[in-house]
């Protein structure tokens, strides 16, 4: 149980869509936390639910003094901070590598420099490019964004700062994320918070290309279960990658079955879009004790997700 060794701990991030849940699980288990966020993407009414044991930060990854502040007397920091869209990361490489890379090592300085035990950083799937599913840690990887090879510069200093002993790190790649809070009315919103949304307005909903395209959805509940278990695992593996997965490819198509939207509407495939992707998930079963516990049906299910981004 994480409570027993974990008092207070940091989420940066915490304020938007899968930092917010994480922050709810550690605060019904009576950990203090410490969210640092810039609300550029997150919203601070996701945490307004706690009155006591939450302090709020407003302020950047890049920044150092905030950094600092943010992890002091804590055991664990989470870093889920990031801008997420891969189409604004290729408008602005700069911007990316700035907060995902440059924004974790300062992370690390600061958690390192304040004597935290570890730091679990957010990965993510795209670090693969389009490698042949079901995808293994071992797959090479093949950023095709400067979003995807932000994601993995950070994780390579991760693996640094673990090599020089003082703090442990963890190095989960989340898959595809849905489940309550996630904005279907953001630039970066996830295909299934998009049409959950236009299911409950009663429009067409658009795929590009022919819907047979695959992915991994993995609710959030199950990615925040992963997180927590990345915090106290006894070996994380020195931040060498965990695949987050449900380990069962959808295709779009089926997606908009599930979720009863009309019959689709087509538009042309978008250049460099992966065909299919799906993790391996047995490293996490095996190193965390991880395995997804929400199926996509009985996920899709709950109502909150048709309001998701309305308002
Ligand atoms: N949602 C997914 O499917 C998915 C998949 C793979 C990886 N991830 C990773 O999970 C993490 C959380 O993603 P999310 O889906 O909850 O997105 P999100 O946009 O809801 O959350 C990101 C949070 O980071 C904050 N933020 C952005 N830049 C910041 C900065 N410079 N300093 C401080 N805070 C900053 C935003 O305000 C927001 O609250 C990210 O690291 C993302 O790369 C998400």
């Amino acid at each position: 149980m994480i409570e027993s060794t974990v008092r207070r701990a940091c989420v940066t991030g915490g304020a938007g869509f899968i930092g917010s849940h994480l922050v709810d699980a550690l605060r019904v288990r009576g950990i203090e936390v410490v969210v640092l966020d810039d609300l550029s993407s997150g919203q601070a009414e996701n945490l307004t639910k706690h009155s006591d044991g939450l302090e709020l930060i407003e302020g950047s990854v890049t920044e150092s003094a905030r950094c600092s502040a943010a992890v002091q007397g804590c055991d664990l920091v989470f870093h889920l901070a990031s801008r997420v869209s891969v189409v604004e990361s290729v408008e602005k490489p700069g911007l990316y590598r700035s907060i995902c890379a440059g924004g974790t090592r300062q992370m690390l300085e600061a958690a390192e420099n304040a004597g935290v035990r570890r730091l679990i950083h957010a990965g993510s799937c795209s670090v693969y490019g389009d490698a042949p599913p079901p995808i293994s840690e071992d797959a090479p990887t093949s950023p095709t964004s400067p979003y995807a090879a932000a994601k993995l510069e950070a994780e390579e200093h991760c693996r640094e700062f673990a090599r020089g002993g003082r703090l442990e790190t963890a190095c989960p790649r989340f898959f595809n994320v849905y489940g309550p809070r996630q904005r279907a009315d953001s630039p970066y919103a996830g295909v299934i918070a998009i049409f959950a949304a236009m299911a409950a307005r009663g429009e067409t909903p658009v795929i590009f290309g022919t819907g047979e395209q695959t992915r991994d959805f993995i609710h959030v509940a199950d990615i925040v279960n992963g997180l927590l278990l990345a915090g106290i695992a006894g070996d994380v593996g020195g931040g060498q990658p965990i695949n987050l997965g449900s380990g069962r490819a959808t295709s779009i198509l089926e997606l908009t079955a599930f979720l009863g939207c009309g019959v689709p509407r087509h538009e042309p495939a978008r250049q460099g879009e992966n065909l299919h992707s799906s993790a391996d998930p047995s490293l996490a079963r095996r190193v965390l004790g991880f395995k997804s516990a929400v199926e996509l049906e009985a996920g899709l299910q709950d109502p909150s997700l048709r309001h998701s981004g309305e308002g």
